[in-house]
């Protein structure tokens, strides 16, 4: 028989009745370290006083008013994001599959206003993955998100990810209008692009006119050390998905846009009832608040650095269960020799929570705030793990 909640997920059974920073806490009081945050939205850890503080002081006041009114949680959130980014202009979801449906409206509006309304086909990546949707599984494209859902929507070309020859090529076809792209990939696998080839992806873009579709939801909100990951190359995009971190644990998402980007976006074209509710836009801009203050980049990046050698350690100790390490700032892969699923499991024996991805790896995403004692005994309990796979290993 179908259970109550629908089955889309293959679960765990471990479940949790509180968090407290870097902790996630079972009702027997089983405390686990918590290297997941939740797949990178606890940017700032279980229960930070100043989000509880932005939600219960918002809650006190109001809760909803809808987009009929202007809402000045929403105006207070879209000009800090709008002061420290790229972006004119913001839109507010509740979710980043969200932001990826109206970043392809927005890029298909922008080619009608422009004329050119035969440019809707956006170049993607394989191994992306942009959310749920019907628009964001065609995206990606992969079998695994499509397989059973179509006919799926028109207007999106998948590339093998690193065919600077096939990108190339693709780029000059007439109908492309735009390139979406994760920095840094998440699901498929903690795949960095680096920095010369976002540098070459945004010279492709200005060279046909494209617009260049940047997905920061996983990777976004200080997560790789700096407020968003392609600021490490230099340059900017057009369009940005944001999610996950911008809300703390609450649930929304934002698409960020240049002027000109979003110049078909006029009254009537696009609304969500809850997108850009009092309540989520206060804890986002506690959230903002807190990244954007003096020093909290750096500490990240510190933090990053001492994690990254700790993880160096663990793969040096354990070469038959893990392959090596790759990421940036507190968005971490291992590459696993070992099943990456039997490692998390056996994370779970030993109370600190890890999340499976694409290519055998291991995701590790601690809050943002972890300290540096927490980064050293997550990665002890990780070797407990490594220690009893590898015995299973041994052992068959
Ligand atoms: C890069 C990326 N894009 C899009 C999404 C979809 O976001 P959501 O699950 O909030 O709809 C995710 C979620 O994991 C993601 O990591």
């Amino acid at each position: 028989m179908i259970s109550p909640v629908l089955p889309s997920y293959n679960r765990s059974k471990l479940s949790f009745v509180k968090g407290e920073g870097s902790w996630m806490i079972e009702a027997d009081g089983r405390r686990f370290l918590d290297f997941g945050s939740g797949i990178a939205v606890m940017a700032l850890g279980h229960g930070h006083p100043a989000l509880v503080r932005a939600l219960t002081e918002q809650a006190g006041k109001l809760w909803h008013t809808s987009n009929l009114y202007t809402v000045p949680e929403q105006e207070a959130l879209a000009s800090r994001l709008v002061e420290h980014t790229f972006a004119d202009t913001v839109f507010f979801c509740n979710s980043g599959t969200e932001a990826t449906e109206l970043a392809v409206k927005m890029a298909r509006k922008y080619w009608y206003e422009s004329g050119a309304p035969e440019r809707t086909t956006i170049l993607t990546f394989e191994g992306a993955f942009h959310g749920r949707s019907i628009a964001a599984i065609s995206a990606a494209g992969s079998e695994k998100l499509t397989k059973g859902f179509g006919p799926l929507l028109p207007g999106f070309r998948q590339l093998p990810f690193g065919d600077h020859d096939a990108l190339r090529e693709a780029a000059r076809d007439p109908s492309v209008g735009a390139i979406m792209v994760e920095p840094l990939q998440g699901e498929g696998g903690i795949r960095l692009l680096p920095d010369v080839c976002l540098k070459g992806l945004r010279d492709l873009c200005d060279e046909h006119g494209h617009l260049l579709i940047l997905d920061e939801i996983q990777c976004g909100v200080g997560r790789t050390g700096r407020l968003f990951a392609h600021e490490w190359a230099g340059i900017a995009p057009d369009i940005m998905m944001v999610a996950k971190g911008i809300g703390g644990g609450y649930p929304i998402g934002a698409l960020l846009a240049t002027e000109n980007a979003a110049k078909g976006m006029t009254a009537g074209t696009h609304g969500s009832t809850y997108g850009g509710n009092p309540l989520g836009c206060a804890v986002g801009a506690a959230v903002m608040d807190e990244i954007t203050r003096d020093g909290f980049l750096e500490e990240v990046r510190a933090k990053s650095g001492f994690l990254r050698q700790k993880l160096e350690g663990l793969v040096a100790a354990h070469p038959d269960v893990f392959e090596g390490v790759r990421g940036a700032g507190l968005m971490l892969g291992l590459k696993c020799k070992a099943p990456n699923t039997d490692i998390v499991a056996a994370g779970y024996d030993a109370q600190v929570l890890t999340v499976p991805a694409a290519e055998n790896v291991l995701r590790i995403l601690p809050a943002l705030t972890i300290t540096e004692d927490e980064i050293a005994e997550g990665v002890a309990r990780l070797d407990t793990a490594a220690v009893a796979v590898s015995r299973k290993i041994a052992a068959a």
